[in-house]
């Protein structure tokens, strides 16, 4: 069946979540979860899949109602999660690695879709809670990372409550500790807007909206037990992709660092596609890290592979960004 995006939800103002119909069950053996310390705490209250096997309209309903994502930014992350690490004709995609109910395409086009939690395309390097794939694990969640995180909750805040500022800092250091030790270092630009995209998430995402400030026990909450806690609502008004790219560039603004990747000699070259800005980030993620093969196809699997290049394209269209396609290898 060819993919449809479901309509925006109708209520996008703060709620208490979880509702009763969302409590919180821990994963069994056989579920998925991986690097994303926000779709878990999604499934592990059935605002996704249980199993961790889900579709792009699980994603794009789940990321809205759970946490007040934006309807369009909903769209092109569950568009990008599918083309780059999914079977885009059943519509599923794992939230941590392969699963025989993400078979490989017809005629293993692609390969095995592996999942989100498989290195390159969408998981990458200078993680804030995960290693850099070279180094160790770069799916579960590294309890020794985030105590290093806490400690400049304690020398760049007042130890409880998070700040930009924290992340100001933490977010270079994770860069300086994998340049210094990842002699695979890839952080292009796809990979470089997410990275810092991600902390913006954590900082506008995370906190009790009854709140205001993120502190220190909330996010404990969702990164070592991918659980909502107690009490908590939802931000108040929709998280876009305009906000994100904001709050990213607001982290990375006290030390900039170029996006790229290390040679086979060691080297860390820029990528060129940062030149471009937030263009440039779209043809790193959209066009070189999508396969291109996935256009070398026909009916319903052409048609859905389609349907995701413009969902993706959805964010970036308001920018100026002329579309991309996929040009990147299986
Ligand atoms: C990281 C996917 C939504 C918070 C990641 C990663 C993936 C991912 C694949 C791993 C990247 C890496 O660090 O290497 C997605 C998709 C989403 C989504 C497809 C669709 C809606 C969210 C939401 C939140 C969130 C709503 C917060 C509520 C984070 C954070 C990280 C992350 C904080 C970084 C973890 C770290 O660096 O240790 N996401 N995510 N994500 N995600 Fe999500
Ligand atoms: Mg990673």
């Amino acid at each position: 069946e060819p993919i449809t995006f479901p309509p925006p939800l109708a209520n996008a103002g703060s709620i208490l979540i979880p509702d009763a119909a969302h409590p919180y069950i821990p994963p069994g053996p056989l579920d998925q979860r991986g690097p994303c310390p926000g779709l878990n705490t999604m499934a592990n209250h059935g605002y996704l899949p249980r199993n961790g096997i889900v579709s792009s309209a699980d994603i794009i309903n789940g990321a809205q109602e759970a946490f007040n994502v934006d309807y369009n930014f909903s769209v092109a992350l569950a568009s990008f999660a599918l083309l780059s690490r999914g079977n885009v004709l059943l519509d599923l995609v794992s939230l941590g690695l392969e699963s025989p109910l993400v078979p490989p395409l017809p005629g293993n086009l692609d390969g095995i879709p592996g999942g989100l939690g498989k290195h390159g395309r969408f998981e990458g390097d200078v993680s804030m809670t995960r290693q850099d794939y070279a180094l160790g694990d770069n799916i579960h969640f590294q309890p020794d990372m985030y105590d290093n995180l806490l400690t400049y909750v304690a020398n760049y805040s007042d130890g409880n409550i998070v700040t930009e500022a924290v992340f100001e800092q933490y977010r270079y250091a994770r860069f300086e500790d994998s340049y210094l030790r990842n002699p695979n270092l890839t952080f292009h630009s796809g990979r470089h807007g997410f990275g810092y995209g991600e902390a913006g998430f954590t900082l506008n995402f995370f906190p009790n909206a009854k709140e205001g400030n993120l502190t220190v026990p909330v996010m404990n909450s969702f990164f070592r037990n991918e659980t909502f806690p107690e009490g908590w609502y939802r931000r108040a008004t929709p998280f876009t992709f305009a906000g994100v790219i904001t709050a990213a560039g607001q982290i990375e603004a006290p030390h900039p660092v170029p996006a790229g990747a290390k040679n086979s000699s060691g080297v860390y070259v820029t990528d060129p596609t940062s030149a471009s800005g937030i263009c440039g980030l779209y043809a790193n993620l959209a066009s070189q890290n999508v396969p291109a093969i996935l256009l070398n196809t026909t009916g319903t699997l052409l048609q859905n592979v389609n349907t995701l290049i413009g969902g993706v394209y959805k964010i970036f269209e308001p920018f100026g960004c002329a579309m991309v396609l996929p040009t990147g290898p299986a």
